[in-house]
């Protein structure tokens, strides 16, 4: 590992203006481990690189987050989290502290204690920090175009975790150990007959997007619709699926026909929603339309279909009729379930929902390391004046 020639320039300055060339006040090695929490990963193994470090700095002080918005974060995702005895979380290498109070509910002596406050969607912060390497998080899944006011327009956090891959904690919308999708059986096409519908689609509401292409498909094949979208099918048609869950009903659906249409709300870079994720534990292929960059995430090339690469709807009809008729070639589309799954999709799945809680404590914890050590550098370097 090596210093990149800006992170030495400003610890080359700093010594300089001090007049204090001669005596390196670090290990190389440890201003070397520090540059590398500064620089912003780039791929899979240089986030887990980040959170490997970020674990041995920070040995096990506890990293204290207080939840103080989100109302539907709380009821659907605090309840699938494991706390150890001491209130930590399970399973995050940082012993991590993570609790919802709201404003009103959070007392003096806690907020002087958080390392961070965090909110989805939308703020709900103090007038001021407690002190002054606290942080405010935000955490948001919308898209910009859905809720701009999800976004921080006003600069209120300190860190930003959303979709976007330029965010400090870039998150997807997976919610599972995505090695488990391997083992899923792809659908078995012998048991359509031979008018049997073949692509499902559910939609809760309305975009231009939807409105003409489900149309326009339905004139070449039939589209189970079971949402507020062209809804032409009864949740009742499959007895099993009943009592299940939100998404769980949705998915148990979905998994009764060999495609799905994992139409997005938009377009937007890095927003990709469960209607993509899901699928693939479902052992059916997803036919896409949603970001422009989907494909680079992919877990691999050939495991979904894009609207985009057919000159019509026709023409994507007669594929989907294809496949359906040619077990070899839609076996095709579940390959990847033996193969390596493509670098950028494993920093999706490790930079995931379901991964969430832990990524957050780790990125307190490494501001935490850097305020401090560069605290230090200055401070060691005033005494020796
Ligand atoms: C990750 O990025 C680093 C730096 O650009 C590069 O050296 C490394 O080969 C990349 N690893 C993978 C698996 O692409
Ligand atoms: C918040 O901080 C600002 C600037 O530091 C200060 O002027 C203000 O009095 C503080 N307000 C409260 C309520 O502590
Ligand atoms: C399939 O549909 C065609 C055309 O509508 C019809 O003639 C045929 O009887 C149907 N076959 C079955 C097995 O339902
Ligand atoms: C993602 O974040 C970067 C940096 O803040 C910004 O420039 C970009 O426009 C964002 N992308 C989207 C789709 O919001
Ligand atoms: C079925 O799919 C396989 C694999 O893509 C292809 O080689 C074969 O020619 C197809 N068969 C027919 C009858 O189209």
């Amino acid at each position: 590992m090596t210093l990149t020639e800006g992170n030495c320039a400003l610890i080359i300055f700093t010594f300089l203006s001090l007049g204090k060339v001669e005596t390196p006040v670090y290990e190389p090695i440890k201003v070397d481990y520090i540059t590398k929490l500064i620089e912003k990963p780039t791929n899979f193994t240089e986030w887990k690189q980040r959170h490997h470090i970020i674990g041995y700095f920070n040995k096990n002080r506890k990293v204290r987050i207080y939840i103080t918005a989100g109302s539907w974060y709380a009821y659907q995702d605090f309840l699938k989290l494991k706390f150890k005895h001491d209130e930590t979380l399970a399973n995050c290498d940082i012993p991590c502290i993570w609790k919802i109070k709201t404003l009103k509910d959070l007392t003096y002596k806690e907020f002087k204690k958080a390392d961070a406050l965090l909110c989805v969607n939308q703020p709900s912060l103090p007038k001021n920090k407690s002190w002054n390497g606290q942080k405010f998080i935000q955490y948001t899944l919308e898209p910009m175009t859905h809720c701009p006011k999800c976004h921080d327009k006003n600069k209120l956090f300190d860190i930003r975790a959303t979709y976007n891959e330029s965010s400090d904690i870039p998150t997807s919308y997976i919610r599972m150990d995505t090695e488990k999708w391997r083992i899923k059986t792809p659908f078995n096409i012998k048991k359509l007959s031979q008018n049997s519908t073949f692509i499902s689609f559910i939609a809760s509401h309305w975009t231009k997007f939807r409105g003409t292409f489900i149309k326009n498909l339905q004139a070449h094949i039939p589209v189970a619709s079971f949402g507020g979208v062209y809804r032409n099918t009864n949740w009742d048609l499959y007895p099993e699926c009943k009592n299940l869950g939100f998404f769980e009903l949705k998915n148990c659906v979905i998994s009764k026909y060999p495609f799905y249409l994992s139409i997005e709300n938009s377009q937007e870079e890095d927003y990709t929603t469960e209607k993509l994720w899901d699928v693939f534990n479902l052992g059916v292929v997803p036919v896409i339309w949603g970001a422009p960059n989907t494909r680079s995430y992919l877990p691999h090339p050939k495991s979904a279909i894009f609207i985009e690469d057919f000159p019509d709807t026709e023409a994507l009809a007669n594929y989907l009729k294809y496949l359906v008729k040619n077990e070899t070639a839609y076996l095709e589309y579940h390959k990847w379930r033996n193969l390596e799954f493509s670098d950028e999709f494993k920093k999706k799945s490790y930079l995931s929902m379901y991964n969430f809680e832990c990524n957050v404590c780790r990125e307190v914890a490494r501001l935490r390391i850097i305020d401090e050590e560069q605290h230090n550098i200055i401070s060691d370097l005033e005494t020796e004046k």
